[in-house]
């Protein structure tokens, strides 16, 4: 790690402080303002040539802002003549449009992958993006990090007869995952999004039972609450004790936040990929920071 150097740029939630210090090498943090305009100011304040320069920016909201200012930062760093550049990108956005749903639409997860590399991005290191095949689109080194030891030590203490409900067929994986390490039962529920109006009808599996056992609801993201409201609902009018959500992005409101304790929502875990003021909060520095320590 001799010649690594973290680059905070303008949305790192205190991870990039966080893997600095775990890697123990030297944190630069950009300096950024918005112009009078509303466009994007940024500088990289300290000479990082030949060093390995692994900025880190997560893209929450404002995603796009975000996005831009990682670009910016990134021509800043080439313009020291970096050895090479690593991003990490806690959450990285987009990752959900990963298909043309509706003819005309773009593929946007790749469109941000494919400008990343053509903009000279050796590697990337991301957290549970929404689908990890989207990530081959970047056409280079890339690490995944997964959270859910993290969310499995968290509620091994208290997993007895536990259920995990996967709210959807995309969760399904994560669903077995923590199930098998808490060792309880998982069970799937079915999606139905209406892709105009957004608006999602779950179906459970038939005869599974929740009379009086916690359920743990996992998901990637959580955005509308839409997913885990739906899936809290379902489980609820089925007999559930308490229910607690663990998802690695929780992109929520206010709003968002008391419609989910009023479906029976009683504990809300996330990651510190994105801030969020309504959850209980685990860091993935040091997840991130064993994924560098492979990839450099
Ligand atoms: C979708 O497939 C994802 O895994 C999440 O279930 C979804 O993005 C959650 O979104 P919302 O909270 O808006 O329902």
């Amino acid at each position: 790690m001799d010649n690594v150097v973290v680059v905070a740029c303008t949305a790192t939630n205190g991870i990039a402080d966080g893997v600095a210090e775990i890697l123990n090498v030297p944190l630069v943090k950009v300096e950024s303002r918005t112009l009078p305009d509303g466009e994007s100011y940024i500088r990289v304040p300290v000479d990082v040539s030949d060093k390995t320069a692994v900025i880190v920016q997560s893209l929450y909201p404002p995603q796009d802002k975000h996005i831009i200012e990682l670009i910016l930062t990134m021509d800043a760093v080439k313009g020291y003549r970096p050895g090479s550049i690593v991003l990490v990108m806690p959450y990285l956005a987009y990752s959900r449009q990963n298909k043309r749903f509706l003819p005309g639409e773009p593929i946007s997860i790749e469109v941000i992958l494919r400008m990343l590399r053509s903009e000279e991005a050796d590697a990337i290191v991301t957290v549970d993006p929404h689908r990890q095949e989207s990530i081959k689109s970047f056409n280079g080194n890339y690490a995944i990090v997964d959270p859910i030891s993290l969310f499995a030590e968290l509620f091994g203490k208290r997993s007895k007869d536990m259920v995990v409900l996967a709210p959807d067929k995309g969760a399904l994986s994560k669903a077995m995952d923590i199930a098998s390490v808490l060792k309880v039962q998982f069970t799937q529920l079915e999606k139905e999004r209406d892709r105009k109006t957004g608006e999602v009808r779950l179906v459970g599996e038939q005869n599974f039972r929740f009379e009086g056992r916690d359920v743990l609801i996992i998901d990637d993201i959580v955005s509308t609450g839409n997913t885990v409201i739906q899936a809290a609902k379902f489980a609820k009018l089925n007999g559930a004790g308490d229910i607690a959500v663990a998802a690695s992005h929780l992109l929520i409101s206010e709003e968002t936040y008391k419609r989910m304790v009023e479906s029976g929502i009683s504990r809300v875990v996330g990651t510190n990929t994105v801030p969020c003021k309504y959850s209980e909060t685990i860091d993935v520095s040091p997840l991130i920071a064993e994924a560098l320590k492979k990839i450099l």
